[in-house]
């Protein structure tokens, strides 16, 4: 028989102890739900002679009700009160619990008509994150019913939630948690939610405890094709552990015809579920000596055990061990006797489960200690605060962000937002347990102290927003090293002295310049946001109000302080009379040259034959007055003197990106880290020009050999000749002349002629993919001419180390180079409106960073166990912060 060895017939198997009835209710936890805070808890309940508990300090949610007076005596005592749920969606129960322990889990409902409405709700149950049934109490007459389910829990706490599903308020009368002995009803996998639990008998009590050691639920249930059998005796049970109760096996059903079988054709609720199935026999009827009862049992027909034959006065079970489908919706099952047998076939009680699988895991138990102590120190009361953190994630605790792609692996927290939640003290030490955090925003607290050094040991932060806080203080060394790698930390004051009030030198530029970087840092913000939904916008939502800074006092301040005109003779001086070219620019050739001898500067001066040349000349030199960024090269002046006109930048020693992937800047290859980083560089530069500075800037020739590269190898945007500014709030701007660098123009921007800053974005791709294929944008002999298309051609071929230049030999993190990839793709799809914006780019490029770093410490760690400090160290100066 193919299926018998489903079964397993527990009979004569010795329960190894019997435990003692004094020790009942060891493992019982009986919550009455909102008993009032007036009445003794916990009580004896008369009719059960169960002890319970009130339910108030297992949630802290949730408003107390009690069912209508005349129906009070209806109940036992723990369900004439409830707790409802009137506010926020998800509600839980928090109860402590053992690890690997078998629990039966019952929660009660009813309704009473407790709010005088008299309209039956419909909610939801889930255990932790995972669903685990629908209550519509309008399907049971008499509105009460209850749930149970076995399931052992995978951590020392369990969530028992209430999930609001529609516009009825989810209530509970009584929630009740049951050991059980760690051999009974076991399943290859997932929980086993009760569908029935019932003993054949013409009775109408409901047997639990203290009938039933582990208070089991058992109905009476008896069909009318049936004869009841009985006895007296008692019947011994403790034969296996899954001690069925005493009442239970003194009656059993019998068919009125002996020569039918014994079916079973109550409908199953969910017929296409896995099922499994507990018998419980006992012979009640004395044998005489010629007399023999023996049975086979049928599932739709299928013998699926051949003999069965009760013993007298003995508890027996039989259950599956693997499950059962039905297939063909109803199924039926029959208890047929043997050929041999006198006497009919006989069942005392029966039990069927459907297998309920949790696939959701729950978040990292460090993560949840962690949240709940911060939960727990600060008072913080949110609704949403309840059950899992991160999952389900609709019920994500509100400013928590966390990586639940994969169902499989625990959730891990990344971000938190504390932001004007009325913390006070000093900075949580608790926040350094969240080990993956990567954005911490404790913004517009009442927060005071230092910024601990912690911080900066959490490798994975990326964003810190402490500002609207009264810290004292500055931001350790430790931190600011971290800042130089990537990480973003907002902080009020100046960022070396927290609590000073900085000084009012140039009041105009540091007016202008917060006013910016608040700007900058508000846009950041909701970049983040928008980012998190994963969906590449194509412009702000926010409208920000207008600050025109681009006053002309601040530029003549600017020039004052900062940027000098020199004289002609000055720019023959400094060069040398134009001794050393080092190239040619847009409209003019680049001299090298010295400042006072001894400032290196790079002087470009426009040719003379260049008729356009005035106007981008103009151009550049409004431009480059008026905007500051470390990542733009910086004007230290210019002349401009009837005829002569030059431009005077701070010097580049290394050249520019181009030449450095072309080789020509001799052997030295640059790394897949600096490559990287020079990416981010020019992001945050381009991220500047559009968001930064007002009006905002498109710079419309972002290329290789526009983007130069310093002593350290920081790169810096050149030539602004083509750049164009417009204001904040027009999207675009129609402009009649489209200009740029072949290969690198937004094919968009090129057949519309409507400029935006998605154009630079567009051609930041293809700067990045030169970045990492070190291929020409053009090349005829590649095939597929243009870079974008032989990109998309090795993609298709999923061949993406082809992709990578080859001069890296492999020495990269594939997981950031896809990561650099495929956003580099993205920003150079055809359509702007699927281009990430440059704050999302500069983040996503930092996050490739990040793992590309990350990964390289645990190398070397393990290669010749050098320090994470050291490792990670670039050994620069300290670099100032741009904004
Ligand atoms: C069941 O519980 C007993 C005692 O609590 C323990 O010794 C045994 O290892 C457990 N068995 C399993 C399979 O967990
Ligand atoms: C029940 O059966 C077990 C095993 O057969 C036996 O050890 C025990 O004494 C019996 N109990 C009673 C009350 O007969
Ligand atoms: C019992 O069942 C058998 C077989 O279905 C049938 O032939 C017989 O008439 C039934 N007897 C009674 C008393 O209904
Ligand atoms: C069994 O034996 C008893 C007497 O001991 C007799 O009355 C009865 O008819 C027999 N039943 C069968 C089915 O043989
Ligand atoms: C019926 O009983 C006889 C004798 O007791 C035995 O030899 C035979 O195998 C039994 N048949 C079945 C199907 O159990
Ligand atoms: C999901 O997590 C599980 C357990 O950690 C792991 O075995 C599996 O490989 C992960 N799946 C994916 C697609 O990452
Ligand atoms: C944190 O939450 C506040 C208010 O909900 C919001 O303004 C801010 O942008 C959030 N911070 C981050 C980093 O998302
Ligand atoms: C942080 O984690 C450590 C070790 O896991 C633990 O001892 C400590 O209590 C935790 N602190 C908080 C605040 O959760
Ligand atoms: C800080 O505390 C003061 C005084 O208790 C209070 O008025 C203010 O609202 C608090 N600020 C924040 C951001 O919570
Ligand atoms: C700031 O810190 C210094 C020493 O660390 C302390 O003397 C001073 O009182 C602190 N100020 C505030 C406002 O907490």
């Amino acid at each position: 028989m193919e299926s018998s060895h489903r079964f397993l017939l527990v009979a004569l198997t010795v329960a190894s102890s019997i435990i003692h009835l004094v020790q009942a209710q060891a493992g019982f936890i009986s919550l009455d739900c909102g008993l009032s805070p007036n009445e003794q808890s916990p009580y004896v309940e008369l009719e059960t002679g169960l002890q319970f508990l009130s339910d108030s300090s297992f949630i802290q949610s949730g408003k107390i009700g009690r069912i209508d007076a005349s129906l009070e005596s209806k109940y036992p005592r723990s369900q004439t009160t409830l707790r409802y749920f009137p506010d926020g969606i998800r509600n839980c129960y928090n109860v402590n619990v053992y690890k690997g322990t078998n629990y039966l889990i019952r929660a009660t409902i009813n309704y009473g008509n407790y709010d005088g409405l008299n309209i039956s709700p419909r909610f939801d149950l889930y255990i932790g994150p995972n669903f685990w049934v629908t209550i519509d109490l309008e399907k049971h007459v008499g509105g009460d019913t209850w749930e149970e389910i076995i399931h052992i829990p995978k951590s020392n706490s369990l969530d028992v939630c209430l999930i609001k599903t529609g516009t009825s308020t989810p209530i509970i009368s009584v929630l009740e948690l049951r050991s059980l002995p760690n051999n009974t009803y076991i399943t290859e996998s997932g929980s086993l939610k009760s569908i029935l639990r019932s003993y054949l008998s013409v009775s109408t009590k409901v047997i639990r405890y203290p009938d039933d050691f582990y208070d089991r639920k058992w109905v009476p249930y008896f069909e009318s094709e049936w004869r009841q059998i009985s006895t007296i005796l008692k019947v011994n049970n403790t034969i296996n552990g899954f001690l069925a109760p005493q009442e239970v096996l003194m009656t059993a059903a019998v068919p009125s015809n002996a020569s039918v079988p014994l079916s079973f054709t109550k409908d199953l609720e969910f017929p296409k579920d896995k099922l499994y199935f507990y018998f419980h026999f006992s012979e009640i009827q004395p044998l005489q000596a010629n007399q023999s009862r023996e049975f086979s049992i049928l599932w739709n027909g299928e013998i699926i055990i051949p003999t069965l034959s009760p013993k007298y006065l003995k508890a027996s079970t039989l259950y599956s061990v693997s499950p059962f489908v039905c297939e063909v919706g109803k199924c039926l099952l029959e208890l047929k006797r043997t050929q041999n047998s006198t006497l009919p076939p006989l069942l005392t009680a029966i039990e069927v489960f459907t297998v309920i699988d949790f696939p959701q895991s729950k978040t990292n138990e460090d993560d949840v200690s962690a949240i709940k102590n911060i939960k727990d120190t600060h008072g913080l009361s949110r609704v949403s605060w309840q059950g899992d953190p991160c999952v389900p994630r609709q019920f994500l605790w509100e400013g928590l962000s966390c990586n639940d792609k994969n169902v499989s692996a625990s959730p891990r927290i990344t971000s938190l937002n504390l932001s004007s939640s009325g913390l006070v003290g000093t900075i949580p030490s608790g926040i350094q347990n969240f080990t993956l955090l990567e954005k911490l925003d404790l913004s517009n607290n009442n927060l005071t102290g230092l910024v601990p050094e912690f911080l900066a040991k959490m490798e994975t932060l990326l964003f810190i927003d402490l500002r609207k806080n009264k810290l004292n203080g500055s931001i350790p060394n430790t931190l600011r090293d971290r800042e130089k790698k990537g990480l973003q930390i907002f902080v009020d004051g100046d960022n070396t002295c927290l609590s000073c009030v900085p000084k009012n030198k140039f009041p105009m530029m540091i007016a202008a310049l917060a006013a910016s970087a608040i700007v900058v840092a508000i846009l950041v913000l909701i970049l983040i946001f928008v980012f998190t939904k994963k969906k590449w916008s194509t412009h702000m939502e926010v409208i920000l109000p207008t600050m025109d800074i681009m006053s002309k006092t601040i530029s003549e301040q600017l020039i004052k302080t900062k940027r000098r005109r020199f004289a002609y003779s000055e720019v023959v001086e400094m060069t040398k009379k134009f001794e050393k070219a080092l190239g040619e620019g847009g409209f003019g050739i680049v001299y090298h040259g010295y400042l006072k001898n001894v400032e290196q500067v790079a002087v470009k001066v426009l040719s003379q034959s260049s008729s356009q040349g005035y106007k981008h000349f103009k151009a550049e030199v409004e431009l480059l007055l008026r905007v500051h960024h470390i990542n733009l090269v910086s004007l230290v002046g210019y002349c401009d003197e009837k005829d002569h006109l030059a431009l005077i930048y701070e010097y580049m020693p290394n050249g520019d990106l181009k030449d450095h992937l072309s080789g020509k800047q001799g052997d030295s290859v640059l790394e897949w880290t600096t490559r990287l980083q020079i990416a981010v560089d020019v992001a945050l530069g381009l991220e500047y020009l559009h968001y930064g500075c007002r009006p905002s800037m498109v710079h419309r020739d972002v290329k290789s050999t526009n983007i130069l590269l310093d002593d350290q190898f920081m790169a810096k945007i050149a030539d602004f000749g083509l750049s164009r500014s417009f204001k904040v709030g027009d999207e675009s701007e129609i402009s009649t002349v489209v200009a740029g660098t072949p290969g690198y123009l937004d094919p968009e921007y090129y057949r519309t002629s409507r400029l935006a800053e998605m154009s630079d974005v567009y051609s930041f791709g293809i700067v990045l993919l030169e970045i990492i294929t070190n291929q020409r944008v053009f090349d005829q002999a590649r095939g597929k001419i243009h870079i974008t298309e032989w990109v998309a051609f090795m993609l298709n071929r999923g061949d993406i180390t082809r992709i990578v230049d080859p001069n890296l030999h492999g020495e990269y993190n594939s997981r950031s180079v896809w990561r650099a990839v495929e956003l580099a793709m993205s920003c150079a799809n055809p359509s702007s409106e699927y281009r990430p914006n440059m704050s999302q780019v500069v983040i996503e490029l930092k996050e490739c960073l990040t793992t590309e770093n990350s990964m390289k410490v645990k190398k070397n760690d393990t290669d010749a166990g050098s320090s994470l400090e050291l490792s990670l160290s670039f050994d620069t100066e300290v670099v100032p912060t741009a904004r």
